[in-house]
C-alpha cells in the first residue's frame, strides 16, 4: 500500500466554522491586524504554533484522571523523572510549566552580565531570556540555512569554524553553547549527530558546556533515522540518547515533542547546579516535585514523552508536513527545502517580490491567509526579528523573511493540508494586488505579540 494514513482513530472531535470572508475582514480590522488577537473559534484551520496544541492520547487521557495532586512527593513526578531519565540520560529533572521558565532559572545561573551565548540558532524567548540577563546571544548557522532553496539535510547544524573563531575571541565570555534541536528559527531544520559529536568535541577542548534545546528533540531524532549515514537501523530511542550523550543538560518546552498541552523541564547532570536550580524553582514556579504544573499534567507528560518517540507516530508526523510542503512545492510555492519536521516555512520575499522587507511581507501573507482561508499562521521575520539601532535609527533585517505554517501534533487531517494549500495557493495569486503593512504600535520586547498594525496604502 502507498496510501498514508494518520496511524490513530479519532474518539472525539471538535467542530470547526468556516466564518464569511466579510467576517474575516472584520475581525481582523478588529484585532488591528495583529493575529494573536483573533479568537480561536473565529479561525478555521490554525497553524499559529505547534506549542501546547497537540491533541492526547487516551492513554494520557487516562493519566489525567490518575494525577497524583499531592503538593510534595507527586506519583506522577515520580513517573515523569523516570522516564526523562530513561530518554534523556540526565540525572537531576526540574519540573517547570512551559519552555520559558526553564530558560529562565538555567540561565539565571549561568548567565552574567556581559556574557557571549552562542547557539545554532535561538528561539526568540531563548533570545530574550540570554538578553535578559545581561548577555547576548549569538546565532551561527551554516551558510545554506539562509539559502531557502538550497537542499542540505541538517541545515539546522551550528557552523563549526564559526564557532571556533568565536571561542578563540570570547572564551572567558562563553558560559555555555545552547544546541536548539530542531531549529525552530530557520525552518523547523534538524541537527545531525556527527554535528552534534563535533560541537561536543570542539567546546570540551575548552571546557565549555553543551546545552539542548530539546523542545523537538524526537522530530530530530527522525530525522538522523532517516538522513544520517549509520543510523538508518537504530531505534529512534538510541539515536535520542545518543543525542543527549553529547550535552552535559537539556531545557524542553514540553508542548511541543511532549504531546501535551502544558510543561517543560530541565534536565542535567551537575548536582550543584541541579540544587540552585530548585531554589530558584521554589521562588518562580512552585515546589520541586511539580513546579508550576498540576500532578494531572505530570502525569500526561511523562505519558506524552514515551509515545513521541514511537515510530510509527514519527513516521506519520514528518510525512504530514511533508505532504503539505510538497503540495505548496508541485504549485510553485517558494517554500524552505527541504521540509521541516513541525511545519512549512514560506519564503514570503519571494511570494511576493514587491513588498520590501520594511513592510512585512511574511506578515501581510499571515494576514491574507486568514482573510481568503480562515487559516492562521505565524510571522518568523522582520516583525519578530528585526532590530533598530539606538544610537543611528538604522534598522537591521533578518536574512529570512518566512511565513510559518506549524503543524499542530495529531489534530488535523491529510485533508486539512489540501485545504491549506489550496488557500496558500490562491493568495499567491493575487500577489501584484496586495499591500504590506507598518507597525502603528509596539512594545519593547517581542513586539509580534502586542503590536498594532496598518495597510500601508
Ligand atoms: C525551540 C524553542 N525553544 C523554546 C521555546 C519556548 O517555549 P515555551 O513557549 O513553552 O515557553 C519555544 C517555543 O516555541 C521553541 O520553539
Amino acid at each position: 500500500m502507498t496510501v498514508k494514513v494518520e496511524p490513530f482513530k479519532i474518539k472525539v472531535v471538535e467542530p470547526i466554522k468556516l466564518i464569511s470572508k466579510n467576517e474575516r475582514l472584520k475581525k481582523m480590522e478588529e484585532a488591528r491586524y495583529n493575529i494573536f488577537r483573533l479568537k480561536g473559534e473565529d479561525v478555521y484551520i490554525d497553524l499559529l504554533t505547534d506549542s501546547g496544541t497537540s491533541a492526547m492520547s487516551d492513554h494520557q487521557w487516562a493519566g489525567i484522571m490518575e494525577g497524583d495532586e499531592s503538593y510534595a512527593g507527586s506519583k506522577s513526578f515520580f513517573n515523569l523523572e523516570r522516564v526523562i531519565k530513561k530518554i534523556t540520560g540526565f540525572e537531576y529533572v526540574v519540573p517547570t510549566h512551559q519552555g520559558r521558565p526553564a530558560e529562565n532559572i538555567l540561565f539565571s545561573q549561568l548567565i552574567k552580565p556581559g556574557d557571549v551565548v552562542p547557539g545554532n540558532a535561538h528561539f526568540d524567548s531563548t533570545q530574550a531570556h540570554i538578553i535578559h540577563k545581561g548577555g547576548k546571544a549569538v546565532n551561527l548557522l551554516l551558510d545554506e540555512a539562509y539559502d531557502p532553496k538550497t537542499y542540505h539535510p541538517f541545515k539546522g547544524n551550528v557552523n563549526i569554524e564559526q564557532l571556533e573563531n568565536l571561542i578563540k575571541s570570547q572564551r572567558d565570555n562563553i558560559p555555555f553553547f545552547l544546541m536548539t534541536v530542531t531549529n525552530n528559527t530557520i525552518g523547523g531544520q534538524p541537527v545531525s549527530m556527527e554535528n552534534l559529536r563535533r560541537t561536543r568535541k570542539l567546546l570540551s577542548g575548552f571546557g565549555i558546556p553543551l546545552y539542548i534545546d530539546a523542545a523537538r528533540f524526537a522530530e530530530n531524532a527522525y530525522f538522523i533515522k532517516l538522513r544520517e549515514p549509520g543510523y538508518g537501523e537504530k531505534e529512534v530511542k538510541d539515536i535520542v540518547r545518543e543525542m543527549f550523550s553529547y550535552a552535559d543538560g537539556c531545557i524542553m518546552s514540553a508542548k511541543k515533542d511532549g504531546l501535551v498541552n502544558i510543561g517543560g523541564f530541565i534536565a542535567l547532570n551537575d548536582k550543584k547546579l541541579y540544587e540552585q536550580c530548585c531554589e530558584l524553582l521554589i521562588l518562580l514556579e512552585g515546589f520541586i516535585t511539580y513546579g508550576g504544573m498540576a500532578g494531572r499534567d505530570l502525569e500526561a507528560l511523562a505519558r506524552g514523552l514515551e509515545e513521541v518517540i514511537e515510530e510509527d507516530y514519527l513516521a506519520y508526523r514528518i510525512d504530514q508536513v511533508n505532504y503539505l510542503g510538497k503540495k505548496l512545492d508541485d504549485a510553485g510555492i517558494p517554500i524552505v527545502q527541504p521540509p521541516g519536521g513541525h511545519g512549512i516555512y514560506i519564503d514570503a520575499k519571494s511570494v511576493f517580490p514587491r513588498i520590501p522587507q520594511s513592510q512585512f511581507p511574511a506578515y501581510t501573507l499571515v494576514v491574507e491567509m486568514y482573510i481568503e482561508a480562515g487559516v492562521r499562521a505565524a510571522e518568523i521575520g522582520s516583525v519578530a526579528f528585526a532590530k533598530k539601532d539606538e544610537i543611528t535609527g538604522k534598522t537591521d533585517y533578518p536574512r529570512l523573511e518566512l511565513t510559518r505554517l506549524a503543524v499542530p501534533r495529531r489534530v488535523y487531517t491529510y485533508r486539512h493540508m489540501d485545504f491549506v494549500a489550496e488557500g496558500v495557493i490562491h493568495v499567491a495569486k493575487k500577489k501584484d494586488k496586495v499591500k504590506g503593512f507598518k507597525i502603528a504600535y509596539e512594545p519593547k520586547t517581542l513586539r509580534h505579540f502586542l503590536a498594532d498594525f496598518a495597510r500601508v496604502e
